[in-house]
């Protein structure tokens, strides 16, 4: 069943996920406030203390609606990218799974599949992991360390960079990217927003207080404070969950 969203702002009537982002994309790209790198929107869930995992995974934290619009972000984007911790605890596979999505990116001129886009220092990648292991997927594997990968079925290149904004500027020359969505973790959220190389944060405000030991929240360890305003362009709600769209300022 597809999930009903109330327009809360700017307020309107119910929509699906997909109208909900209807030229999210294009409005992303055609502000070109940024000198250099394609759009970066990072796309996460918390609950509502903060916390983006329960037991170590995000699952739980989500329902229909959230991954509705996560699926949706997904079939905008030219690239998705995510931290190697993640791609490892959740196990990515292919991002585009559904055959009806992959046609609607064909015809509108995009790859099939976005590229999956990987930041990692270590390398230590398993070639078992579902994603690398489909000989359809191009992963760009980006970070500064030299190793390769062996053993994968997916086509996969490496941007060899020290920072995120030349890997991300390489990413849009090297491989044509305008449009980036992040899903995070919260390490790689952190780097990427200590860099400010984020131009937009969709967070769904998962109805939970979640508690335990300290643990990480939206963005890890960004080292010292680095307070930056959010204008909400968006905001839509299902349930008793939000789901905000934040220009970063
Ligand atoms: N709620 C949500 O929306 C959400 C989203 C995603 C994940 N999560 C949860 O977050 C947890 C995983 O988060 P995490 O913080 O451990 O992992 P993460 O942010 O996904 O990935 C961290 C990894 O990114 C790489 N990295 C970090 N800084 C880098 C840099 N400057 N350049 C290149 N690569 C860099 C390193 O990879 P190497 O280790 O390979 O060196 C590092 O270990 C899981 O519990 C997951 O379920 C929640």
């Amino acid at each position: 069943m597809t999930a009903s969203f109330r327009r809360l702002v700017p307020a309107g009537g119910e929509c699906d996920a997909r109208e909900a982002l209807a030229g999210w994309r294009d409005e992303l790209l055609g502000d070109r406030q940024r000198p250099r790198g394609p759009r970066l929107a990072l796309n996460m869930v918390a609950s509502v203390d903060g916390r983006v995992a329960i037991g170590g995974r995000s699952a739980p934290l989500s329902g229909p609606p959230d991954r509705e619009l996560f699926h949706e972000l997904r079939a905008q984007a030219d690239a998705v990218m995510a931290g190697a911790g993640t791609v490892r605890i959740e196990r990515y596979g292919p991002i585009i799974r559904d055959a009806e999505v992959r046609e609607r990116r064909r015809a509108a001129g995009l790859r099939e599949q976005p590229l999956a886009v990987i930041a990692s220092l270590s390398l230590d990648l398993q070639a078992d992991l579902p994603l690398l292991a489909d000989p359809d997927s191009h992963i760009v594997v980006l970070g500064p360390g030299t190793a390769t990968l062996d053993g994968a079925l997916a086509t996969v290149s490496f941007i060899r960079c020290e920072n995120f904004a030349d890997g991300l500027a390489e990413l849009q020359s090297h491989y044509d990217v305008g449009l980036v969505v992040c899903e995070g973790g919260p390490t790689l959220a952190a780097a990427l927003a200590r860099e400010r190389v984020v131009d937009e944060l969709f967070l769904a405000l998962s109805p939970r207080l979640v508690g335990g030991a300290p643990g990480p929240t939206l963005l890890a360890d960004t080292g010292e404070a680095m307070p930056q305003g959010l204008e909400l362009r968006q905001l839509l709600g299902a349930g008793d969950a939000l789901f905000a769209r934040y220009v970063v300022g």
